[in-house]
């Protein structure tokens, strides 16, 4: 019998190896629709990234989070191959995200770069392709995206996204395209909440996506124990109150864990909630520190 993707009851099989879920999808300004956690794969390489999103499926993930900066297309694409999820149905309940490189940015690269990166994940078609980051000192993003409709009428990628863009890169891109993106990643995590842009991109129609959403492990001890006493009075794990805290933001989340427990642990945000002062108490944990990147200066690669 087939596997309920629904029922938590329900182990991954052969079959079906996309292990049970109760993760909400959030819809996006474009129809489509992407599961609010997915997993990320950023600093994994090429050969242990396989087992770690094969393990993440079984334990329920239908989104995976790549990049062709993260140098692992080919072993997540060797992942999803081993798991049966290249077509048909699986294919379909998945949602994969991968990103341009900054130096593969243009009309003709972009189209180009997409081909290869294509080819290592062994798909037709990608959920999710992304700007990674502005660049605004080598602005390409607008030749770069009307290559990114292309690829969206093609029908080889189904939702056109950004990383790392700030109000003033949205309301270019948007002035040179006509469009905004269905979704921003950006870096976000209790210490680092980036308000401004966050409202801009409410006001814009543009779904938010937390990278980092744990300030890569930095924020499990915020606030003087603060998060540690939440976690306490739930008798649940530090990572799961801050991932709980972005879940009840609305914020899609893509937390990395290569440990299976913890894949597990990510996942499992829906038994519990955060009352109205426990929230707050994160909320107020805002800070002007990132754990990453400044989008006005880096390039990724
Ligand atoms: N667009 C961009 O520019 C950009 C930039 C950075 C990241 N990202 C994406 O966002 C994803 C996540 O960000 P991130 O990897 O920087 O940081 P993160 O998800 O905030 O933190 C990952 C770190 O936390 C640990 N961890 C995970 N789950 C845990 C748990 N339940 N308990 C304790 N520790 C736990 C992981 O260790 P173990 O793996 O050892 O479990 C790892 O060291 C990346 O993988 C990537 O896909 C995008």
């Amino acid at each position: 019998m087939a596997a309920n993707p629904t029922n938590p009851t329900t182990p991954a099989t052969s079959t079906n190896p996309i292990g049970p879920t109760n993760v909400p999808d959030i819809a996006l300004a474009d129809g489509n629709r992407i599961p609010q956690i997915g997993l990320g794969v950023l600093r994994i390489d090429d050969e242990a990234v396989s087992p770690v999103v094969e393990s993440a499926l079984e334990a329920g993930y239908r989104h995976i989070d790549g990049a062709a900066g993260y140098n692992n297309e080919g072993g997540v694409g060797r992942a999803l191959a081993e798991a049966g999820c290249l077509t048909g149905e699986n294919r379909k309940r998945l949602w994969v995200t991968t990103k341009l490189r900054d130096s593969e940015q243009g009309y003709d690269s972009a189209l180009k770069a997409f081909d290869r990166q294509l080819g290592l994940l062994q798909l037709d078609y990608v959920d999710m392709y992304m700007i990674h980051w502005p660049t605004p000192f080598d602005w390409r993003s607008g030749d770069t995206w009307r290559a990114f409709v292309r690829l969206r009428e093609e029908g080889r990628v189904k939702t056109l996204g950004v990383c790392n863009f700030l109000p003033e890169h949205l309301e270019k891109l948007h002035a040179q395209t006509g469009e905004y993106p269905a979704v921003n990643q950006i870096e976000l995590h209790p210490t680092f909440q980036q308000r401004e842009v966050v409202a801009f991109c409410e006001e814009h129609g543009i779904a938010v996506e937390a990278y980092s959403p744990m300030a890569r492990g930095a924020d499990l001890n915020a606030g003087n124990g603060v998060i540690e006493r939440i976690a306490t009075a739930h008798q649940v794990s530090a990572a799961q109150v801050i991932l709980r805290w972005h879940i009840e933001n609305g914020t899609i989340i893509i937390p990395k864990s290569v440990h299976a427990e913890r894949q597990r642990e990510n996942l499992d945000l829906f038994s519990f909630a955060l009352d109205p002062d426990e929230h707050a108490a994160i909320d107020a944990l805002d800070g002007p520190t990132r754990a990453g990147h400044d989008p006005l200066t880096f390039t990724y690669a």
